[in-house]
């Protein structure tokens, strides 16, 4: 009998006739959610939803994103007011630990990344094992996890002050490995961070300096990175991130889960986008080519798609990309650069925003198809615009990863499968196999 005030859902089988009552729960925002972990006791069937479209796999207080409206929170903050009015700083204190910090609190936590910004010496040798062209994404897998191999003192997973540590030392190591891959790949001797700079300033100090010549920090550059550190920082359960959850359900150590982040980070359907952007704006070369370009992401036999476009929660436009679209501009004009693949990116958009092939399927930019211009314009190469997105979107990471193992109970991740393979049959000899 199921409780008239309680929502419930009721699942008719209609070749039996067998009838399931299960429970709905309702969060702050956004749709209920069926509650089916009695579904498979109570009716011995499984829910199939393969790439997660309909599925909430956790609560969570942190990020909140209304894909129809363009609505992005985090811990109850729109992205556009912390976009202009916050630092990263506050922003990872509050992913981390719930609130906007006040001053002194901003302090003490600012002084404990600062603190954490240097690697071991011994980090440098991990380094030497790859190649100079190695994808600095690919060093990146490697350096973050062999973390775990540094710092012993931080990995008890079940300690509340170990897993601050841990989080506090990923959040500030980052920028630290990422500029190491970097100087890595131009052969330059790696930089020490600076506990003078702010982190987007000592971010690109240490991309930036050389022991010949100090990296001037210009004003609109240092605030871009700041924004573009902000605008990625959480994004609440998408493939990363439901990566890190998936590897920390299993009780791995929060350097191997960020790891593994990095690796589902890595794809050009998610955080690869930003460098596929400029891979394609490369292709497509000119304006006259676009309308050619434009044919070819609309043609199901080609597996070309535009690069940017799109998101699976986003179906109207991706608020992150109306800031990123906006600090592009400012970042391009106050640094005096008159780049033809802005140029190119916006007839693209304006085409592409205007064929009801897009309009249809609600494809807008997201986030990425202006990250990489200004990435670009900082004096990044493209192979490391992923990496600064794996910079920001640590802060998420570890907040989302801490969230879980702040639960009462921690259950291993488990999703099953409907299996359309072979029946059981009997065993071939390998003479006799056909
Ligand atoms: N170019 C052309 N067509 C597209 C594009 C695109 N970029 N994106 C989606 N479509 C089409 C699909 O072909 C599909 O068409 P159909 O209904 O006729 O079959 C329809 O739009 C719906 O697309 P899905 O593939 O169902 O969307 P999904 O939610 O699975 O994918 C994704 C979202 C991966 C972001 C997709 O839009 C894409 O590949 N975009 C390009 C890559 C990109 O920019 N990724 C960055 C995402 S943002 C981020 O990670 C920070």
């Amino acid at each position: 009998m199921s409780d008239d005030k309680q929502p419930t859902f009721t699942l008719i089988n209609n070749q039996t006739g067998e009838e399931s009552i299960l429970p709905v729960v309702e969060g702050t925002y956004g749709p209920h959610c069926i509650d089916v972990r009695k579904l498979y006791s109570q009716t011995g069937y499984f829910t199939f939803d393969p790439s997660f479209t309909a599925t909430g796999s956790c609560k969570s207080k942190i990020t909140y994103i209304d894909g129809d409206e363009g609505i992005l929170l985090h811990r109850g903050y729109n992205i556009k007011e912390l976009a202009v009015k916050s630092t990263y700083m506050e922003v990872c204190h509050l992913l981390l630990h719930g609130e906007l910090p006040n001053e002194a609190e901003l302090k003490e936590f600012s002084g404990h990344i600062t603190n954490h910004t240097m690697v071991h010496e011994q980090v440098k040798s991990v380094y030497q094992g790859f190649r100079r062209d190695a994808h600095p994404m690919a060093i990146m897998c490697g350096v973050v996890g062999t973390m775990a191999a540094f710092y012993h003192d931080s990995l008890d997973i079940w300690d509340p002050e170990q897993r601050r540590i841990s989080a506090h030392r990923l959040i500030a190591k980052m920028p630290t490995m990422a500029a190491m891959a970097l100087k890595y790949s131009k052969g330059q001797p790696y930089v020490y961070p600076r506990n003078d700079l702010t982190y987007a300033e000592n971010f690109l100090h240490m991309c930036f300096s050389v022991p010949a010549e100090e990296y001037k920090l210009r004003p609109p550059v240092v605030r871009a990175m700041e924004r573009i550190l902000i605008l990625h920082a959480d994004h609440e359960q998408n493939a990363s991130t439901s990566t890190v959850r998936l590897a920390g359900s299993s009780q791995a150590n929060p350097m191997a889960c960020i790891a593994s982040g990095i690796t589902s980070l890595w794809g050009p359907a998610h955080g690869g986008a930003n460098q596929s952007v400029l891979e394609m704006l490369d292709e497509i070369g000119d304006k006259k080519n676009i309308p050619e370009f434009i044919k070819r992401a609309k043609d199901k036999e080609d597996p070309f798609r535009l690069m940017g476009f799109g998101h699976r929660v986003y179906k109207n436009f991706d608020p992150r990309a109306e800031i990123m679209r906006e600090s592009c501009h400012e970042v391009l004009e106050e640094l005096g650069i008159n780049d033809p693949q802005l140029e190119l990116a916006m007839e693209l958009e304006k085409i592409a925003l205007e064929d009801p092939y897009f309009i249809d399927r609600k494809l807008f930019p997201n986030v990425d198809f202006y990250s990489g211009i200004i990435l670009k314009a900082m004096g990044f190469p493209v192979e490391m615009f992923t990496v600064l997105f794996a910079v920001s979107r640590t802060a998420g990471w570890i907040s989302q990863w801490k969230e879980m193992m702040e639960e009462k109970s921690l259950r291993i991740g488990r999703p099953r499968q409907l299996y359309t393979g072979e029946a059981e049959r009997p065993y071939v000899e390998v003479s006799k196999r056909k």
